[in-house]
C-alpha cells in the first residue's frame, strides 16, 4: 500500500542533479486548467543550469516537472504540493499502486464505450470509492471524460461538472501511468497536499530551484477562474506571494514563477523588473476558440540568463 508519509533526507549539494539514462518519456497524467504544456518550449529557456532540491508546490498536471525529468533527463529530488486534495492522492497513488490503478481505469475506459452518459454520472453521482485507488481511479476517470477537463465543486465539496463531448477519450493511458510512477519513483518524490508556503518556506535553501504557478491574476472581471479549490486566490494571496518570492531571493534560491500579464503583478514584481519576460500563450480555460487567443502571461525570475541552460 502506498507510504503514510513521503519524508526524505536532503542530499548534499549538487549531488541529485545528475543525467541518468533509463527514464522514458511522461507527460501530465490529468487536463488542468492553467498547465503550462503550452508554454514550455518558453519556459525551458530559462532553466537554471543546475540546481539541488526541485520545488513545485502549485503543482496542478506538473507540466514543468514530467518536462525537466523526461526531456532534459535529469534526476533530483522533488518537493511537490498541490491544496487539492483528490489531485494529491493521485500522484500518489500513482506513484505507490499503478497497477492495480490501471486495472480500475480499463474498467471504467470499458464502461465508457459501452454508454458514456451512463458511465459518467454513475461515476459522479453514485459510486463512493472505499479507498485511496479507488479515489484516484475516478478522480481521473472523471477528469478525462468532463467537461474541458475542468475541476468544480459544489458547496458540499461534491464534484459537479457535467460530461464532456469525445469521441476516445484516454480514460486509461497505461504506458504514461507506468512512466510517471517510475518519474514520481525515481525522483523519490515528496508529494503533498498543503499550501505552498508551508511547503517551500520550510524546506527550500540556497542552490534550490522553486518554480511557482499560482492560480492567474484575473485580466478582467470574466476571466476569474481560480477555484481548482474550494479557497480561492485573490489579491492578498498575490501580495503573499510575491513577498514569499522574495523571502526565497533572499535564500539565494533560484526562483521562477508565472502569471498573467496585469499592472498589479508587474508592480508587486518591480524588484525584479529586469528579469521579467513577456510571452505569449493560449488558454485551454476558455471553451469559446475565439477567445483563446493573444493572452500574454509572464515569467519572472530572480536569477540571470547565464545561469540558464
Ligand atoms: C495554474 S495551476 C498549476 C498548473 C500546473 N503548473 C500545470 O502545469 O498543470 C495552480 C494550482 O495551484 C493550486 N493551488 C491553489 N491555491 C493553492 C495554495 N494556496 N497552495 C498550493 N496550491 C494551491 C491549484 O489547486 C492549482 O492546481
Amino acid at each position: 500500500m502506498q507510504k503514510s508519509e513521503d519524508v526524505e533526507l536532503r542530499p548534499s549539494p549538487h549531488s541529485a542533479y545528475q543525467p541518468f539514462g533509463e527514464l522514458h518519456n511522461c507527460y501530465p497524467f490529468v487536463k488542468w486548467a492553467g498547465g503550462k504544456t503550452q508554454l514550455l518550449v518558453e519556459l525551458d529557456k530559462v532553466i537554471p543550469s543546475e540546481f539541488d532540491l526541485y520545488f513545485e508546490p502549485f503543482l496542478g498536471g506538473g507540466a514543468m516537472f514530467f518536462h525537466l525529468i523526461s526531456n532534459r533527463n535529469r534526476l533530483f529530488t522533488a518537493y511537490l504540493a498541490d491544496l487539492n486534495r483528490d489531485l494529491i492522492t493521485s500522484y500518489k497513488i500513482v506513484k505507490h499502486n499503478v497497477k492495480e490503478l490501471i486495472q480500475l481505469l480499463k474498467k471504467y475506459e470499458a464502461e465508457y464505450k459501452e454508454d458514456p452518459i451512463e458511465y459518467y454520472y454513475t461515476l459522479r453521482d453514485i459510486i463512493r470509492p472505499k479507498n485511496d485507488i479507488e479515489k484516484a481511479a475516478r478522480f481521473i476517470a472523471l477528469n478525462k471524460t468532463c467537461y474541458n477537463g475542468l475541476y468544480r465543486v459544489n458547496r458540499a465539496g461534491i464534484f459537479n461538472v457535467p460530461i464532456g463531448r469525445y469521441k476516445n477519450p484516454p480514460i486509461c493511458d497505461s504506458n504514461n501511468l507506468e512512466n510517471v510512477s517510475q518519474a514520481l519513483r525515481y525522483s523519490k518524490a515528496i508529494i503533498q497536499a498543503r499550501d505552498y508556503g508551508q511547503m517551500i518556506l520550510g524546506r527550500a535553501e540556497k542552490g534550490d530551484f522553486v518554480f511557482l504557478d499560482p492560480p492567474y491574476n484575473p485580466t478582467s472581471s470574466t476571466s476569474n477562474f481560480t477555484n481548482y479549490t474550494d479557497y480561492g486566490f485573490g489579491d492578498n494571496d498575490q501580495e503573499q506571494l510575491a513577498s514569499i518570492f522574495r523571502k526565497l531571493d533572499d535564500r539565494k534560491c533560484r526562483v521562477l514563477l508565472t502569471n498573467s500579464d496585469t499592472p498589479f503583478i508587474r508592480e508587486l514584481y518591480s524588484d525584479f523588473a529586469t528579469n521579467i519576460k513577456e510571452v505569449s500563450v493560449l488558454r485551454a480555460i476558455n471553451c469559446k476558440a475565439s477567445k483563446r487567443t493573444g493572452h500574454k502571461e509572464l515569467l519572472v525570475r530572480n536569477y540571470d540568463n547565464d545561469t540558464c541552460f
